[in-house]
């Protein structure tokens, strides 16, 4: 019997990462029916030439999407209801990006990338997703480890069992503003959080992913994992000394994806196929990072 071919969406995958996966999901297509992979990419000449770099596959796609806005958002649904029978089988959130600089303005770029965009994103391609369907959103272990830095009812919030989505993007709102009236320790923050337009996203968008596993569960049989890739050398942290490869990040993600529902927790958290929780739990972990992200602030100045 021929498996059915699963259509997948992979954000931001003309370089980096998101293109390892999608490599890899070619590697997969080729022993089993062919999936068809949508490479997305919000500039079409960096999407094509990364297509050409693949050896230009008949059963992957450039997808034009820039998560970050609304028009792309709707355009992209459109394309798939129009070109794809409106069938989506996987979701893979993989697109981010990291602000140098630390203002408002690009704080709320972050924002509209990391956690706006890929909520309205899963919003918009629920309900295309078919039976089983599954979406990975691609967040990092820098989430949990700022989140200890957090005052005790700030951590609550970001935790609750019965935080909603409207919830928790008046907490990511509160946060906005509080950045741009540096009034961020006054709500819990403490000023110690490095990167915080970066750091602040991802954690919540560990929430978030919670919160929408439990949101949308009942439909389908739809799970909704975050998952992080490691510290893997990308344009994202300059090729950081220290860092693993892309492909490496891929099969973090990609585990999300390939191991049956019965062996993974909705909503949960991921690296390397095991659960993180949404706190770090390890003081040691937390200094370190606060002082390598110190020493790097430095060596940038
Ligand atoms: N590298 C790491 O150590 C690391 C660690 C933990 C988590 N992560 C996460 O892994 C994911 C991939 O990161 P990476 O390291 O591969 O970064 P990367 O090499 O900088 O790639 C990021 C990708 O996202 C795309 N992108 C950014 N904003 C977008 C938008 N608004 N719409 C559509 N695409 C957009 C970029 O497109 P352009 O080429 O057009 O800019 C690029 O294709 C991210 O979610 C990142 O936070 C990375």
């Amino acid at each position: 019997m021929t498996e059915q071919k699963r259509v997948i969406l992979v954000t931001g995958a003309n370089k980096g990462i998101g293109f390892e996966v999608v490599k890899k999901l070619l590697q997969q297509s080729s022993s089993k029916a062919t999936d068809i992979i949508l490479l997305g990419s919000r500039d079409i000449k960096r999407g094509q030439d990364a297509i050409q770099q693949l050896g230009s596959p008949t059963n992957v796609h450039l997808l034009q999407l820039d998560t970050s806005s609304k028009e792309s958002i709707i355009a992209t649904t459109k394309e798939i209801k129009e070109k794809y029978n409106g069938h989506l089988d996987i979701l893979i959130n993989n697109a981010a990006i990291a602000p140098r600089e630390n203002t408002i303005e690009a704080t709320r770029t972050a924002f509209a990338t990391n956690y706006y965009g890929i909520e309205m994103l899963n919003e918009y391609l629920i309900p295309l997703l078919r039976e089983n369907g599954r979406i990975a959103n691609v967040a990092s272990g820098v989430g949990p480890i700022v989140s200890y830095l957090f005052s005790k009812e700030l951590q609550q919030k970001y935790t609750s069992p019965t935080l909603t989505t409207q919830e928790l993007d008046n907490i990511v709102e509160d946060f906005l503003s509080a950045f741009e009236s540096h009034n961020l320790e006054r709500i819990g923050y403490s000023s110690e959080i490095p990167f915080p337009a970066y750091t602040i996203s991802k954690a919540a968008l560990i929430a978030l992913t919670r919160v929408q596993a439990r949101e949308y569960c009942s439909n389908k049989n739809i799970s909704i994992y975050s998952v992080c890739p490691g510290f893997c050398a990308t344009d994202l942290n300059d090729h950081a000394a220290g860092s693993r490869s892309a492909a490496i990040g891929a099969d973090s993600i990609l585990y999300v994806i390939d191991t049956p529902t019965n062996e993974l927790e909705n909503g949960v958290f991921y690296q390397d196929g095991k659960k993180l929780p949404e706190i770090c739990d390890d003081e040691a972990k937390v200094k370190a990072f606060v002082e390598h992200s110190k020493t790097l602030l430095k060596s940038k100045q």
